[in-house]
């Protein structure tokens, strides 16, 4: 396209999304304030007059992506001097005017508390480089979420931020401190999503289970959120991420058994299986405490589907803390789970503690996922037979193939050649594969 081409057509936005699902939210977001100023999002980065990297602090390896990512867009740039190339997030965030000093083609940094600036920016009006955290919200300085239809399962922030200090982690130096959003916002905002053909909501949070509000009757905790969400007419399905143990109050438990629209699933990181590492990594329960929190979560709801987070090779971890690890695992049976080695973070108070060795730590990984694969597909083929809601969300790979997901969150294909995105159906499971279901359609 020429350069006058391009002034004429709409401008075009890239975005890529890195990391967590607070930040597939936030890259919405932007994409909504940008469309104000009339950007539309584009596939295509040797397309875009403005390319956005939406960028994850939370590993050494996932903030390593954004420097190469950069490298590979000097060719670009160096054809299309006009290109802008900003770069949002948790990176932003952490390393601000270095990330330009390391990388000058970039001309926008925003952190996660500021991109409603980032039109502003765009135009001149604001710095640059933004990584404060603004008194105002910038919720309140969104554009509306007036999008057209939408697909049919959201995202939805309810809270962000966290204060509880895990010795490993970034989020409460790149976040911030807890903030909830207000119930009537929320309540608004999930309205809106349902009337433009959303049946499914994940309310996100990094610490979701510790949202708090003043609603009707006084402060709110999160199980009382989810009970105003479930009166909402057409919102059939709800599911929340990411919990801490800690804050897994009995109201919210209380929803899990009274709640239908609250789906059966549940992702509650417990990081390690030994005490003294637990302790060590400041997580302020011990797993007993969690092996008795698992126990009454159950008895409320015997079919939820369990996952967690695991750390391995936190320093000063031993083969017995291992042990005691793979042994909570085993005690719980988890439906699936994220692990990890431990990534040594500037500025969190573990960054200088004495490493496990490398070879060590990739091997208790390996022992860990591999238990870890057999419990995920014990709990598939337990799904064999039974009847299960299926929301579709897109075609599946072959002909009159749909694929969605199911009330466990197990991605489920089905041949339904009538059907059509957004239809919630009834499938029963006749197939487990690696990492998705297949089932026929019932009825
Ligand atoms: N190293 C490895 N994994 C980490 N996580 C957070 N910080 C680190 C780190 N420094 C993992 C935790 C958390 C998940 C989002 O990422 O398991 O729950
Ligand atoms: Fe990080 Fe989660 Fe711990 Fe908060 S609770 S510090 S987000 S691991």
């Amino acid at each position: 396209m020429t350069q006058d081409a391009r002034a004429t057509a709409a401008k075009k936005l890239f975005i890529k999304t890195y990391g967590c699902q607070m930040n597939v939210y936030d890259s919405q977001r932007m994409a909504e304030a940008m469309g104000a100023e009339g950007y539309e999002l584009t596939e295509d980065q040797s397309q875009a007059d403005m390319v956005l990297l939406n960028t994850c602090h939370i590993r050494e390896k996932a903030a390593e992506k954004l420097y190469s990512d950069l490298g590979r867009l000097k060719p670009l740039k160096a054809a299309r001097p006009d290109l802008k190339i900003g770069v949002a997030g948790c990176v932003a965030q952490a390393e601000g005017e270095e990330i330009v000093r390391r990388m000058p083609l970039v001309d926008l940094v925003v952190g996660p508390q500021t991109y409603h600036r980032l039109p502003a920016m765009l135009r001149g009006e604001a710095p640059a480089i933004l990584t404060e955290f603004p008194p105002e919200d910038k919720f309140d300085h969104l554009p509306e979420r007036r999008a057209t239809r939408r697909a049919p399962a959201a995202f939805l922030t309810v809270q962000e931020g966290c204060d509880k200090f895990c010795a490993f982690c970034v989020v409460p130096y790149t976040r911030g401190a807890e903030v909830s959003r207000p119930v009537d916002r929320i309540l608004a905002e999930a309205r809106d999503l349902v009337a433009r053909g959303v049946r499914e909501i994940t309310l996100l949070g990094q610490n979701v289970n510790g949202w708090h509000g003043a609603g009707a009757g006084g402060e709110w905790g999160f199980g009382r959120l989810i009970r105003a969400l479930a009166e909402i007419d057409g919102l059939d399905r709800i599911r929340y991420t990411t919990s801490h143990p800690n804050d897994m109050a009995d109201d919210l438990i209380e929803a899990h058994r009274d709640i239908p629209q609250l789906m059966p699933y549940l992702h509650l990181p417990v990081q390690s299986g030994s005490d003294r590492i637990l302790k060590a990594m400041n997580r302020k329960h011990t797993a007993e405490q969690y092996l008795r929190l698992i126990d009454r979560i159950r008895a409320a709801r015997p079919d939820i589907l369990l996952t967690s987070d695991f750390i391995v090779g936190f320093p000063g971890e031993t083969d017995q803390d291992h042990a005691d690890t793979l042994r909570l695992i085993e005690q719980v049976g988890f439906g699936t789970a994220f692990s990890f080695k431990y990534s040594p973070r500037p500025g969190t108070p573990a960054y200088d503690r004495p490493e496990v060795d490398g070879a060590v730590a990739d091997a208790r990984l390996q022992e860990l996922q591999a238990l870890l694969n057999r419990q995920q597909q014990a709990a598939q083929q337990s799904m064999l037979g039974r009847t299960v809601g299926v929301l579709f969300e897109k075609p599946g790979r072959e002909p009159g193939q749909m694929v969605g997901k199911s009330d466990y969150l197990h991605s489920v294909f089905v041949e339904a050649p009538q059907a059509r995105i957004g239809d919630l159906v009834q499938v029963r499971i006749v197939e487990s594969a690696p990492n998705s279901l297949r089932g026929e359609l019932v009825g």
